[in-house]
């Protein structure tokens, strides 16, 4: 394969031209066949790329994991709802908005609240929880990964101030969905969340697990078309884990590689776009953040919820969630981020053409301050 790792543009160019063949013969070869110095030079060409737009900086996020109910079945997952080991909680509006101040203090401007599907939770009570942190935290960033919901539903939540919403597409394959879900939940759904999202104004993130149960070549390519179709502002890629009390516990464990090759290439097709190093990354290799950021990788997502309820929050076996994951150490995680070359960011950290955006709702201030 003739590809010039010293023009990132071309390479760039190839990968958001490409058919789908084209694209699955490009990814089997990185993930494949490339020579260390041809990967290296995948590796410098996203680096490349994403200094363009952020420099060195790795953006920080304080993850609140609200709770652990899910209405959902998705196969791999330790929280799926017919899991009668996983340990359920749900944390306070109080709870919440403590967790939030605890990381504001160490200097957080972004929260991401993530859950399952959680029935509890419904618009209202999110509406609620929503305006309650927008209100005491006006310079907070607040990001919702909460799952399949209506548009009016993500449309009052926008209005109740969220800013950003993740929601992993996992597969754009249909087959595949087919076999990580059971039959009430369709790709098709997923897709419409999405692009509900996006239109409704949210800054939007999709991604997928690489090396989960059916994963080719092929179905990767159905994954880099449909990101380029979506062109979304971030995208969360992490490895798959198998989980103790899953149809899937005696899959292997995946090696960090592919994962950072795969994050290299994703920055490649989208260069502004907000990749973080993700947790999954990190435990499946001590090293694995650092490897992410020299593949491109800007965001890291240390976790902020009540140290009690982390282990309970069981995606799959042997998450970490102490020590340097915690925000607690934020500034011994901060310390790797520097170690490594990079720069530690707290601010917001909106995508690129975000920042030149006025802020919602005080537009008509600005223009009269001006
Ligand atoms: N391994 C890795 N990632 C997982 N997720 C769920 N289960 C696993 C697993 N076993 C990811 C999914 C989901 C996100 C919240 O966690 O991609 O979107």
């Amino acid at each position: 394969m003739e590809i010039n790792m010293n023009r990132p543009q071309k390479l760039s160019e190839l990968l958001n031209t490409a058919g789908r063949k084209e694209l699955a013969d490009i990814l089997r070869y990185f993930v494949r066949e490339a020579r260390p110095e041809e990967l290296s030079g995948l590796m410098r060409c996203a680096s490349r790329l994403r200094e363009q737009y952020y420099g060195k900086k790795v953006y920080f996020r304080g993850l609140i994991e609200f709770s652990s109910y899910c209405k959902r079945g998705c196969y791999y997952c330790g929280l799926q709802r017919n899991n009668a080991n996983a340990v359920r909680y749900r944390l306070s509006e109080d709870e919440i908005l403590a967790c939030c101040g605890a990381g504001r203090k160490l200097g957080f401007r972004t929260f991401v609240l993530q859950s399952g599907e959680d029935p509890y939770h419904s618009d209202e009570r999110l509406c609620g929880i929503v305006s309650g942190i927008k209100a005491r935290f006006p310079d907070c960033a607040v990001t919702l990964s909460v799952g399949e919901r209506s548009r009016d539903s993500y449309r009052r939540l926008f209005e109740a101030g969220a800013d950003r919403y993740l929601l992993r597409h996992e597969t754009a394959d249909e087959a595949h969905y087919g076999t990580l879900h059971p039959p009430e939940q369709t790709l098709k759904n997923r897709m419409r969340c999405l692009y509900d999202l996006k239109e409704l104004g949210y800054q939007v993130g999709a991604g997928f697990m690489v090396d989960s149960p059916g994963q080719t070549c092929e179905t990767l390519a159905e994954d880099f078309a449909f990101l380029r179709r979506l062109q979304p502002q971030m995208v969360g890629i992490g490895p798959f884990i198998p989980h103790k009390d899953t149809r899937f516990a005696d899959y292997c464990r995946p090696s960090s590689e592919k994962t950072v090759i795969l994050l290299a290439l994703v920055r490649v097709l989208l260069p502004k776009v907000l990749l973080p190093a993700t947790t999954a990354l990190g435990t499946i290799d001590p090293l694995g953040r650092e490897k992410a950021f020299q593949a491109g990788a800007n965001v890291l997502m240390p976790n902020l919820s009540p140290a009690a309820h982390r282990k309970d929050y069981n995606l799959y076996d042997n998450k970490i969630c102490m020590g340097e994951e915690a925000a607690e150490c934020v500034e011994r995680l901060s310390g790797r981020v520097t170690a490594a070359g990079f720069v530690p960011d707290f601010s917001r950290g909106d995508h690129v053409d975000w920042e030149n955006r006025l802020p919602r709702g005080r537009e008509r201030i600005l223009i009269r301050g001006e």
